[in-house]
């Protein structure tokens, strides 16, 4: 009878406990901190954010000509600088329990090249993995997260009936299909060398590896699931950029959809991308999934229907946001001041209202647009809000996958701007996940 009770006892604390190893892995892109005026991200600004993440990932780090890992700003991050590295290991003391990653490579050199070169010489990846170690050491990180820079995908043309005006761009560009890396069997190989030699590397001290795989990129060509599952802890799946105004300049789509839309390619979407993973053999717990805490934003000069319901063509990039200072991406917080309010519903012009058109069907996200007048100030953005943020951590529970990673921080409203709740996508995806 006793014991009967300690078991279910035991059954109930073990359901608990298993609810609470979701991950939520917090990215903070250090480039943040460079950004002037209101788009400036500190790490003191993240605080109010830090209680929900279970990992936060310091990015991001390159590597150099000898391939050795390296800070891209090393008087803001090392020791002799601004010490920020330190700063965000010292988050430990304050939250106890939290892990600070390293997080190498992401989706920012645009020189996947330099980055396959790193592979083909073990000489090459024993500096990798011996730079990456020290600098692990040193200053107090828990571990790596590599976001290696493989090659792209080339843009696929969405096949569909619905626009006449997608077999006009298709005959334009040509079919695509050219391989994008001939030599992709033998880059896969030696990133398995890579990771096993990391591992090996890190296993004395207990550091974690995770690795990301980012947007475009088909892990099928360098993820040997059989050969290297065990050697990482988890693998986060950037979730987003799968149609974006830079890549697809003409065609107007859904940037992070969880769920392939009707007649769009079936691979650009979260759910392709898990279940792909899951098939190959990677556990789902050690899945987490990458949500935007941006929005994707097109021009538009005509071609949009009044209802705002894409694929349409679009006209390339928005010009740059206030704070985000990028073309064709806007911040959650950016993107919020924009839907219509009562200060801006009466303007016109550049700074007239966005449209908000929301997603009861919680499988493509929200979009907001403003239609042109003569052809000019017309936009289209497709984004992450709190309540698709928090659909996709609702499947990756129902998915039973290890969590969600917050893509970044510095895009989250960390102020409070929208309304008066800081951190409102991070906050929304940690209360559906538990
Ligand atoms: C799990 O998380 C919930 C909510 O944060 C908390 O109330 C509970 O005490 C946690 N349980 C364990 C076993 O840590
Ligand atoms: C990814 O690579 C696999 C293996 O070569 C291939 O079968 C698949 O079609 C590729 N997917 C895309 C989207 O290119």
């Amino acid at each position: 009878m006793w014991i009967k009770i300690a078991v279910v006892f035991c059954l109930v604390i073990n359901t608990i406990e298993a609810d609470n190893n979701s991950k939520v892995v917090c990215y903070y892109d250090s480039r943040a901190y460079l950004r002037e005026g209101l788009g400036k991200v500190q790490i003191s600004d993240l605080e109010a954010g830090l209680s929900q993440c279970t990992h936060v990932v310091y990015g991001f780090l390159s590597i150099n000509d000898q391939k050795r890992v390296v800070s891209l700003d090393p008087t803001r991050d090392y020791d002799h600088g601004k010490r920020l590295f330190r700063e965000a290991t010292t988050l430990k003391v304050r939250y106890p329990g939290l892990k600070v990653l390293l997080g190498v490579g992401g989706d920012i050199s645009g020189e996947p090249d330099k980055w396959l070169s790193l592979l083909e010489q073990s000489t090459s990846r024993i500096a990798f993995i011996n730079s990456a170690y020290d600098l692990i050491k040193t200053y107090n990180f828990d571990g790596l997260d590599l976001a290696f820079e493989f090659p792209k995908i080339k843009p696929k043309k969405i096949q569909s009936s619905i626009g006449s005006f997608f077999y006009s761009i298709k005959k334009a560009v040509g079919a695509a299909g050219k391989p994008v890396d001939p030599k992709s069997d033998e880059h896969r190989e030696e990133f398995t060398a890579l990771v096993r030699e990391l591992k090996n590397s890190f296993r004395h001290d207990g550091y974690i590896l995770s690795i990301t795989i980012n947007p475009n990129v088909n892990s099928s060509l360098y993820l040997d699931v059989p050969q290297t599952v065990a050697n990482f802890d988890w693998i986060n799946i950037a979730g987003f950029d799968f149609q974006t105004p830079q890549r697809n300049k003409k065609e107007v789509d859904y940037a992070a959809p969880l769920y392939a839309p009707s007649e769009r390619n079936p691979e650009l979407n979260v759910d392709y991308q898990v279940t792909n993973l899951i098939n190959r053999g990677v556990p789902s717990s050690k899945i987490v999934i990458g949500i935007p805490t941006f929005g994707r934003g097109w021009t538009i000069e005509d071609g949009l229907t009044a209802t705002g319901v894409p694929p349409f063509e679009g006209n390339g990039p928005t010009p740059e946001g206030m704070q985000s200072k990028q073309e064709g991406l806007f911040s959650y917080p950016e993107i919020c001041a924009k839907l219509t309010n009562d200060q801006n519903k009466n303007l016109k012009g550049e700074n007239g209202p966005i449209r908000k058109v929301g997603d009861p069907s919680k499988r493509f996200g929200p979009y907001g647009y403003r239609l042109p007048v003569d052809g000019k100030f017309g936009q289209w953005i497709s984004y992450e809000d709190p309540d698709s943020a928090g659909n996709k951590a609702a499947y990756a529970k129902g998915k039973n996958l290890g969590g969600v990673a917050v893509m970044d921080l510095s895009y989250d409203d960390f102020r409070g701007a929208c309304t008066g709740d800081r951190f409102p996508i991070l906050k929304s995806v940690k209360y559906r996940l538990i």
